[in-house]
């Protein structure tokens, strides 16, 4: 049987995560859950962010179903004993190199985005963001220049097996899609970005069938403005996916309809599930929050970590179809509760 952990968080984590799982459980797929504290939630009970049983679980889990974490009491602490302390530190020990964001506009949301409902029609695209290297992650600090002025610097680079790596999800999920990847980078001006760009044409030649266009990041920023339903998957390194992916979550109405996936590798292994957004303090405990991040989370947890293409198809449905008739929470204007928007999407899943 299938054992996914579940990390509610803190905020309003554990409100959505409560609505994500009635879902999984309603599919009656016969998995098993196992919930653990993390965050800020983690920090009350046990003065660190992210226990050991609760990476192990994690560790020993198909598939991590996460909340939100991001406790505002907890800011003023050291750096690793914040909240999100426990964010980065499951994806370092799990290896989550690959961050999936789909962007997908529900027909009954076309004019939820600020961006005119013809521009935003169609919309359909994920952002494939490496997420463990780059100028995130490189050697860093301060210091003091030739001439004793302050210096702050942050080193952008990735190896060819990093690239490789995150291009392979990239085709991988273009082939699967509308199969069109456009990798993102800054070519013209960063050798970083002329590595990138070499390895990912290299590895085109394996995908014939997939069409493969490059676009530096300004551009793309534009074009996500512009035309964003043009896209199909973005392939990107993690500091120019940081910023596409919150860019383009605005097409697509509210952040609080968001889902992403943080893969250690293209399918098959226990990948991480989470909604895009924060605790949100401010709904936090007042049941306002959106569920359908969360539960279309759970969606890419059934398709990535357990194969079961069919039960995400339902899970999607059911959000579409609860939106079609109406179901709104606080946010797309409605108001409904978090479990009264659970439950509409409960009633879809047929
Ligand atoms: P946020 O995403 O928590 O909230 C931004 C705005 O969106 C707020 O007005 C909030 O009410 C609204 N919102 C977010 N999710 C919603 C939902 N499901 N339904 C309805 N409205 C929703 O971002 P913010 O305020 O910048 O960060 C709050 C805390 O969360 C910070 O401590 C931050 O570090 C943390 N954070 C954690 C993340 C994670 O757990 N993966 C990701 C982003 C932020
Ligand atoms: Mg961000």
């Amino acid at each position: 049987m299938p054992l996914i952990a579940v990390l509610p968080g803190d905020g309003i984590g554990p409100e959505v995560t409560r609505e994500a799982r009635r879902v999984l459980e309603a599919l009656a797929l016969g998995l098993d859950f196992e919930e653990a504290p993390v965050g800020g939630a983690a920090y009350l009970l046990t003065g660190r962010p992210l226990p050991e049983e609760t990476l192990a679980l994690a560790k020993k889990a198909d598939a991590v179903l996460f909340g939100a974490i991001g406790d505002p009491r907890f800011e003023a602490l050291e750096r690793r004993l914040r909240p999100e302390a426990a964010l980065l530190g499951i994806r370092r020990e799990l290896g989550l190199f690959a961050n999936l964001r789909p962007a997908t506009l529900f027909p009954a949301l076309a004019d939820a985005s600020p961006l005119k409902p013809e521009v935003v029609a169609g919309l359909d695209l994920v952002i494939v963001r490496e997420l463990v290297g780059d100028v995130y992650f490189g050697e860093k600090g301060r210091r003091h220049d030739a001439e004793g002025l302050r210096q702050g610097f942050d080193i952008m680079s990735y190896n060819e097996a990093e690239v490789e790596r995150i291009a392979r999800v990239g085709f991988e999920m273009a082939k699967r899609r509308k199969k069109k990847l456009c990798s993102v980078d800054k070519a013209n001006v960063l050798e970083t970005s002329q590595l990138w760009r070499d390895v990912v044409n290299e590895m085109a030649t394996e995908y014939p069938d997939v069409h493969l266009t490059h676009m530096y990041v300004d551009n793309a920023a534009m074009q996500l403005v512009r035309a964003p339903a043009a896209f199909d998957v973005i392939v990107t390194g993690n500091l120019f996916g940081d910023i596409l992916s919150d860019q383009a979550s605005m097409c697509a109405g509210s952040i609080g309809m968001l889902p992403s996936a943080s893969l250690c590798a293209w399918s098959g292994d226990n990948g991480m599930y989470e909604p895009i957004h924060g605790s949100a303090p401010d709904i936090a405990g007042q049941g306002k929050a959106n569920p359908c991040g969360a539960i279309l989370s759970a969606a890419m947890l059934l398709r990535h970590s357990l194969g079961n293409e069919e039960a995400a198809l339902k899970v999607e449905r059911a959000v579409g179809e609860a939106l079609a008739k109406g179901a709104r929470t606080a946010d797309l204007g409605g108001s409904m509760s978090t479990a009264e928007m659970g439950d509409a999407v409960l009633k879809e899943l047929v």
